[in-house]
């Protein structure tokens, strides 16, 4: 097992705000990992910690044996094409095609121009998510599970090592949700890329995840396995994983 990106003691705040309050988590390579946490504890904010879109007050993070958190922009640049990351309520560009929206990390990320090397880029993305051929349609022609799968493709077609995945299934229908769920895990088997995901989704998590970390109070409050996280004693860890026991029994 090796570390693909590593997380020590990671501060931020807001102002008086204290967001993050040392943060340590390991993230292996090939490995599910989800972060779960109440609404507002910094999930989000870790994530853009970790591509380099804010700077942390102090700790560091690495990606291998790059150091993101001092990072010059150049070097920012270059270290954004081995993510790929959909942010939370991310959504498809409604001007743009699909074939447009799929071509625009090619281009911005990879500063790839050839129009044929898109295209036959964007080709084997559709496949792989099971849409070939909708290359010319516009996100309102499409169902809301396939516009998913298209965000999913966007972040996909630059063929990062990790895929940052903040609320995949937030606001999708439980079908939906697994839909997500099931390519997440096809990312991680067959692409064998390192999936970090963020989702209220604990059920899931816990179902498809190599490891859990909980996020309360700016700190990692719990991390390991789903079997070892849900024998956690710690208050929040456990309120979590009861609710979503019981809205199961319901
Ligand atoms: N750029 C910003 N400027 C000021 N406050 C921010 C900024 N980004 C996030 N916050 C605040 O930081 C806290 C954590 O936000 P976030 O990481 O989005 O939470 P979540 O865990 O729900 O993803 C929230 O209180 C949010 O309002
Ligand atoms: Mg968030």
């Amino acid at each position: 097992m090796s570390a693909i990106v590593t997380v020590t003691n990671l501060h931020k705040r807001f102002g008086s705000l204290v967001v993050l309050n040392g943060i340590d988590v390991t993230f292996e390579q090939g490995q599910i990992t989800t972060i779960i946490g109440q609404s507002g504890t910094g999930k989000s904010v870790l994530f853009k910690n970790m591509i380099g879109i804010l700077k942390p007050d102090r700790g560091e993070i690495w990606y291998r044996d790059t150091c993101v958190t001092r990072a010059s922009e150049d070097e920012l640049i270059e270290l954004r094409r081995s993510f790929g990351y959909s942010f939370q309520g991310a959504a498809l560009f409604d001007s743009m095609t699909v074939a447009e929206n799929i071509a625009f990390p090619l281009r911005e990320v990879l500063g790839i121009r050839d129009k044929r090397e898109h295209s036959k880029r964007i080709a084997e993305m559709l496949e792989w998510i099971g849409l070939p051929g909708i290359e010319s349609k516009y996100p309102v022609e499409l169902s809301g599970g396939m516009r998913k799968r298209v965000g999913v493709a966007r972040s996909l077609v630059t063929k990062p090592e990790v895929l940052l995945f903040d609320e995949p299934t937030t606001g999708l229908d439980p079908v939906l949700g697994e839909t997500i769920n099931d390519l997440v895990v096809r990312v991680n088997e067959e692409l064998g890329l390192t999936c970090i995901l963020i989702t209220h989704d604990i059920q899931a998590s816990f179902r498809i995840s190599d490891r859990i970390a909980f996020l309360s109070d700016g700190v990692i409050a719990e991390e390991g396995t789903p079997q070892s996280v849900s024998k956690s004693e710690h208050p929040m860890v456990r309120k979590f994983i009861e609710n979503s026991f019981s809205l199961l029994e319901v």
